[in-house]
């Protein structure tokens, strides 16, 4: 071979090799430079038809350009991965100074309190200015909590009033998520026996579960305030009172409440609480389905069998009970046609109260 071929077979490669634009091209590059179909390949296969000393010298120069462009074959593989992390990197990169622009500037980054919450503190402060202290008790109830003790033994026929949840937990259907607030008010009336802190003035909000299907009234996590008093001639005008205080207190002079005679095991006499519908103001809606109340909850007077649980004397002592919707206050407060809004997570929803 002759060294103007060498020379023409080495700068070849080397133009090829050097400006190689990525990896793949750069891998094909070298292998056409320096694989065994390569023309330096070929020139070494033909070393063997050289005369002695000429082998000699041809071997050492051949060795010295597959050095050569081995060498920068490794470079430029260096060059591009090095360059393809750095704009891997580029493109992975997170802008922590991007101010989010549509962000008011004194609310940027804070939040927002759920409209439940922010009903249940604002009912809470409601009862409080009225003289109730606020309770609170477990989500997960025995059965005797929940429905015993609140005068439906096993096998009441008004235990089918709640579509109940069972946990799968000790004795079968043993174990409740509580349907209602109601069961606090057995625990406050142990504590109070057990404190000697009778007579009781408390709200008890927190969260309930039924196995219903939501709907625009309905849901199936949803949270009531419950309320008992128990003390020495309590009537039914107190409950009555409290009632229609609390309705213009939290939701204005316009809004009425009123009682219809109802059924609860554990109240006698029982009644249904409702309010105007404040989305049509009495006229009829969708949402009232057109009789212009809103059911809120329920009350009535302690049934005697209650105390009797608990072990309170219902000669000496007489009590009243409530208990309501917390969401179905919001949806009233705010006019919101369908309460299932309150579980979308949405904050352009919740910025709004
Ligand atoms: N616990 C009843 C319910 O969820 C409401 C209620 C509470 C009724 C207190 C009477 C007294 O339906």
């Amino acid at each position: 071979m002759t060294t103007p071929d060498l020379a023409a077979i080495r700068q070849e490669a080397v133009d090829a090799l050097g400006s190689a634009p990525t990896g793949a091209e750069l891998r094909a590059a070298a292998s056409a430079a320096l694989g065994k179909r390569s023309p330096l390949a070929e020139a070494h296969r033909q070393l063997g038809s050289l005369d002695p000393d000429a082998r000699k010298e041809a071997g050492r120069r051949l060795a010295e350009v597959r050095a050569e462009l081995e060498a920068l074959a490794e470079r430029r593989g260096q060059e591009l991965a090095a360059a393809e992390r750095a704009a891997e990197l580029d493109a992975d990169r997170l802008d922590l100074t991007e101010v989010i622009p549509d962000a008011v500037p004194d609310r940027m980054g804070r939040g927002h309190h759920h409209p439940v919450s922010v009903t249940r503190r604002a009912l809470e402060d409601t009862f409080v200015a009225m003289g109730f202290v606020v309770a609170e008790g477990p989500e997960i109830e025995t059965d005797w909590y929940n429905f015993g003790a609140l005068n439906m033994p096993p096998a009441h026929p008004a235990r089918g009033m709640w579509d109940t949840f069972y946990l799968d937990l000790g004795e079968p259907e043993s174990t409740v998520l509580r349907t209602h607030t109601s069961p606090v008010q057995i625990h406050l009336m142990e504590q109070a026996l057990a404190t000697g802190s009778l007579p009781i003035h408390a709200v008890m909000p927190g969260r309930c579960y039924r196995r219903d299907t939501p709907d625009a009234r309905h849901l199936a996590v949803f949270h009531q305030i419950e309320g008992l008093v128990v003390d020495r001639s309590v009537t039914f005008a107190d409950l009555a009172g409290t009632i229609e205080t609390f309705t213009t207190a939290y939701f204005g002079s316009d809004i009425h409440a009123r009682l219809r005679p109802a059924y609860f095991p554990f109240t006698e006499p029982s009644a249904e609480f409702e309010i105007t519908c404040t989305l049509c103001r009495g006229a009829g809606c969708r949402t009232c389905s057109q009789t212009g109340w809103i059911e809120l909850g329920g009350c009535g007077m302690v049934d005697p069998a209650v105390f009797d649980a608990v072990g309170i004397d219902s000669e000496e002592w007489q009590g009243f009970a409530f208990g309501f919707g917390i969401d179905r206050c919001v949806q009233m407060r705010h006019q919101i046609a369908d309460m299932r809004l309150l579980t979308e997570n949405d904050i352009r929803f919740a910025r709004q109260f």
